[in-house]
């Protein structure tokens, strides 16, 4: 794959950029709303209490931040184009299997989220989908594995319109503030079923 970075992204409606500092107090409350993170984020719940700390979670931000330019970092701030108001986050990241990191980088897992004062216009299929090219078309990627809990219904069918390919099996997923496993579809989508679906589109 080719390391490109959070190379700025329009769409329609949208603009992708590299993270800043400046809008992750707010991209960090957005994240605590529970309705956000309760099918998104799986840290350890042992971290609950402190990623519920700004003052704790500013200093992971601000180093994190520091890489944020860097090539092997696929991670992007949502910007509305008429407004400039950011609305959510993007990313692909390395791809885990079973909780453990797969070698191969061209192997990616995706994740998204949107404030929820803004949801339900298209802007996470738009955002997911922009990114998603990007990453075949530029980066050149081999596959995103990646999986969506059974009654999050918003996500996964942002990965089939994509033409993600759910699997037979589910997954039993812990996610970090909720106390109990929640079952979690998995897809696949190689670059083989991605061209063959975006050229099917062009004839
Ligand atoms: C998932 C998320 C990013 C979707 O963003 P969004 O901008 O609201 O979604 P969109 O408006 O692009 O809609 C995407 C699809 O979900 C459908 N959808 C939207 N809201 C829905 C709802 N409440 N229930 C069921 N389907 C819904 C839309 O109809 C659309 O499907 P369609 O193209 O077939 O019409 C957003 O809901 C979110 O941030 N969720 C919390 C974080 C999260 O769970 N991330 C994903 C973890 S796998």
């Amino acid at each position: 794959m080719k390391f490109l970075g959070s190379k700025t992204i329009e769409t329609e409606r949208l603009v992708l950029k590299a993270q800043t500092m400046d809008e992750q107090h707010y991209l960090w409350s957005v994240l605590m709303l529970p309705e956000v993170n309760r099918y998104y984020l799986t840290v350890p719940k042992k971290l609950r209490e402190k990623l519920k700390d700004w003052d704790k979670q500013k200093e992971f931000y601000a180093s994190d931040m520091l890489k944020a330019n860097d090539k092997d970092v696929f991670r992007w701030s949502v910007f509305l184009k008429d407004t400039g108001e950011c609305i959510g986050r993007v990313s692909c990241q390395e791809a885990k299997n079973d909780g453990y990191e797969i070698s191969n980088p061209s192997y990616r897992g995706v994740g998204w989220y949107i404030d929820p004062k803004h949801k339900g216009h298209g802007y996470g299929k738009e955002a997911a989908f922009a990114m998603m090219d990007y990453m075949f078309d530029e980066c050149e990627i081999d596959v995103i594995l990646t999986g969506a809990a059974v009654i999050n219904k918003s996500s996964w069918s942002i990965m089939e319109k994509y033409g993600f390919e759910r699997q037979d099996k589910t997954k039993m997923v812990e996610y970090t503030f909720l106390d109990e496993p929640v079952e979690d579809y998995q897809y696949v989508l190689t670059k083989e079923m991605y061209y063959a679906k975006k050229n099917s589109k062009v004839k």
